[in-house]
């Protein structure tokens, strides 16, 4: 129905560098014309106004069928802007506001890219991770900062409702995938009361999946699975910050974090999800023209999948396998250079 609309930040450091090439692919694979408007929100924003993410900025935004976001976040130690100010203000605002509540981040070692594993057999799993509660609500405080007696805390917020829901999409998925396989991932045996809540809650929507195999790790454990056998996982459910760490792991062993492409999504569509990398601004390599865009060209065969476009969700991927499957080792292209021959593909 009418032209899909879409919201684009590129934002800060590599993040528009990426971004273009995500667009220019997006163009030529996507069966329909998107409408496309750009929002300047990021450092650079901030740093001349003072401003984050508007409210009317937000409401805009909001009526969109999708967003791309490339990547926050300044130059690191800036004076002028405060530890979190981005990240928070606007990537976290925009995943809280929007109820993003599934982080889809999916990992697959594809042929012709490079694991730094020696033996990391077939990798193809999708981590399922919180994307609205946990420790990141920004629910705590410090006390007496800078005296010997400051207290600072983080408190990690996990609901029934939060919970279950995820789960709940966790669940779904891993009934959609060939191996019907679900981990849950967590530290019952020390963060008992949320532990206990995401653990109840699994079991008894596990219930009711008899046909999905569970299992469950301690995060720490599942770190040393992911290492020494990744091929074991399939769907794996986790709480925000567990799913944040863990899914840079899995970019690292899967052919780096320039190709991990993230969704958040909002499963019920009361607004938008949101696409991008699960990379940041990478300040070290920005205006270079060396970051690597595929994560970003990943990304919105995500977001076409999302709004139904599954035959050119498929082709990008299809695109960017046969790239992976060209690169020839030892030898670098440009960033505009990669997303060319992306597109050319297409
Ligand atoms: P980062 O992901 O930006 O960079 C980590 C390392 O990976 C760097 O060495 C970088 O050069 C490299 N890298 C990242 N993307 C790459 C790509 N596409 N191609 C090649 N190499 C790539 O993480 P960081 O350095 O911890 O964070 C930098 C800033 O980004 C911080 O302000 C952080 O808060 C922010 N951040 C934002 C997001 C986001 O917008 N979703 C995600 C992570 C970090
Ligand atoms: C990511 C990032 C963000 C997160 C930060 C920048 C808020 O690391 O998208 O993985 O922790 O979710
Ligand atoms: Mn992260």
């Amino acid at each position: 129905s009418g032209t899909p609309t879409l919201a684009v930040i590129p934002g800060d450091g590599i993040g528009p560098e990426v971004t273009a090439e995500a667009l220019k692919v997006l163009e030529v694979a996507a069966p329909t014309k998107f409408e496309a408007t750009r929002y300047d929100l990021g450092a650079e924003r901030y740093l001349a106004t003072g401003e984050v993410l508007p409210d009317s900025v937000l409401a805009e935004i909001r009526e969109h069928d999708a967003i791309l976001l490339g990547a926050v976040g300044g130059k690191p130690n800036d004076p002028n802007l405060p530890p979190g100010i981005l990240e928070r203000g606007l990537l976290l605002r925009l995943r809280f506001e929007l109820d993003h509540y599934v982080n889809l981040r999916p990992s697959r070692l594809f042929p012709g890219s490079e694991s730094p594993l020696a033996a990391p057999g077939e990798v193809d799993f999708v981590v399922v991770r919180e994307g609205t509660e946990g420790p990141y609500t920004g629910n705590g405080g410090a006390l007496r900062v800078g005296t010997p007696a400051e207290v600072a805390t983080e408190v990690s917020v996990n609901t029934a409702y939060g919970v279950e829901r995820v789960v709940r999409d966790a669940f779904a998925r891993a009934e959609r995938r060939p191996r019907k396989q679900l981990t849950l991932v967590h530290k019952t045996n020390v963060l008992v009361n949320a532990g206990s809540l995401w653990w109840r809650i699994f079991e008894s929507v596990a219930a009711e999946h008899p046909d999905v195999t569970t299992d469950y790790m301690h995060i720490d454990a599942a770190m040393i699975h992911m290492t020494v056998n990744p091929s074991r996982f399939d769907v794996i459910v986790t709480d925000n910050l567990f799913g944040d760490i863990i899914t840079d792991l899995a970019a690292a062993i899967t052919g780096g974090i320039g190709l991990a492409a993230s969704g958040n999504v909002n499963p019920d569509r009361t607004a938008p999800s949101m696409f991008e990398p699960v990379h940041g601004s990478a300040p070290d390599i920005a205006g270079q023209q060396k970051a690597d865009p595929t994560a970003a060209i990943l990304s919105t065969a995500l977001l076409l999948d999302h709004l139904g476009h599954g035959d050119a969700a498929a082709r990008v991927e299809e695109a960017v396998l046969a790239d992976l499957a060209a690169r020839a080792p030892g030898t670098t292209r440009s960033t505009s250079e990669v997303g060319d021959a992306i597109a050319a593909r297409l």
